[in-house]
């Protein structure tokens, strides 16, 4: 009841909502729709009520809660389990610990992470209230030498959830989205398994949506970016959050229906910040001049290098531009 109230009062938008009239489309009581107003102004919406006109909401807080996120997304997302947190170490490691358990779509997301963590054992800046940290548990009865190809689902959902507002943004292989090559998302995959049984995959996104340049650690001031930075505009994250959802989701479905993992590829060569560039390839005790070609159909850089045709698995290499 209370999505549904909450709703009302956003469709309204500039409008006032009677009491009367939700009591009426919901078939409660006035006092029931009172309840759920005070409830929700003490989670911090504001909600003017003047007498004889109803109910006019002014500011909504700016949460990734289901209740929140309910607007936003569409009927076949609300049914996915969506699990929030307010403040939590790590989506990640809370999504770990309750994958076997969970069903597969499960979704972790919290408006802040105390430890959030990125790839090579990095911290992921995660501070309150400003960007989206999602991760979600998936359970796809394929090979585990696919699993490198839902970083580049995940990265291929984000790009198409995000390229509205930022057109320019890049996708840069296995699992960084850049924009004018500073970081605006990067995407931690893990994995439970045994040689031919997958038993889950966490794909983790954290996106910073509306941190400043000044919320930024120093060390991260040149290295990464925020849509708000780039847009100059503070974005829904609760719209970016469900569109990312949906689109996850709606790429998952189908390359589990389809078998192929194409589509997605497609849209990450399209929009990749690395093909046609010369690169160094970073191993643990080297680095290597090459130019990267193409991702090829099992998600792997194609690059070219002075020894030849390479193509590179994501866990084994890290990539600069040159
Ligand atoms: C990287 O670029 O190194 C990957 C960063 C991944 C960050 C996200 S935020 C949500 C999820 N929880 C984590 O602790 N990490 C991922």
């Amino acid at each position: 009841m209370k999505s549904k109230i909450l709703e009302y009062l956003q469709d309204t938008e500039s409008d006032y909502l009677s009491g009367q009239a939700m009591s009426q489309m919901l078939g409660v009581s006035r006092a029931a729709i009172w309840k759920v107003i005070h409830q929700l102004r003490e989670e911090g919406y504001e909600i003017e009520a003047v007498p004889r006109k109803g109910y006019h909401l002014i500011h909504q807080p700016d949460r990734l809660s289901p209740d929140c996120l309910a607007p936003y997304l569409l009927p076949e997302n609300s049914i996915q389990p969506l699990i929030h947190f307010a403040t939590i170490s790590s989506t990640n490691d809370y999504a770990k610990s309750i994958a076997l358990e969970s069903s597969e779509g499960t979704i972790i997301i919290a408006d802040e992470q105390t430890k959030g963590r990125g790839r090579r054992g990095r911290n992921w800046h995660s501070p309150a209230n400003k960007n989206i940290y999602l991760s979600m548990i998936l359970k796809p009865d394929l090979p585990i030498h696919q699993v490198p190809m839902f970083t580049q689902l995940a990265a291929a959902a984000v790009w198409e959830a995000l390229s509205t507002a930022l057109p320019q943004l890049s996708i840069k292989w296995p699992n960084d989205l850049l924009y004018e090559g500073r970081k605006i998302c990067g995407i931690l995959t893990e994995m439970s398994g045994e040689m031919h049984a997958l038993h889950y995959l966490v794909i983790g996104i954290g996106i910073n949506v509306n941190t400043t340049q000044e919320d930024f650690p120093e060390d991260l001031q040149t290295i990464a970016s925020s849509m708000r930075i780039e847009t100059g505009r503070e974005l829904s994250r609760q719209q970016l959050a469900a569109q990312v959802i949906e689109r996850l989701t709606f790429h998952y479905n189908q390359v589990i229906k389809t078998g192929s993992f194409e589509t997605i590829l497609d849209i990450c060569r399209t929009h990749s910040s690395l093909l046609g560039e010369t690169i160094n390839i970073h191993t643990r005790d080297s680095v290597q001049p090459a130019r990267a070609i193409q991702i090829d159909s099992e998600g792997r850089l194609v690059v070219d290098t002075k020894s030849g045709l390479q193509h590179l698995s994501s866990g084994e290499v890290s990539i600069r531009k040159a």
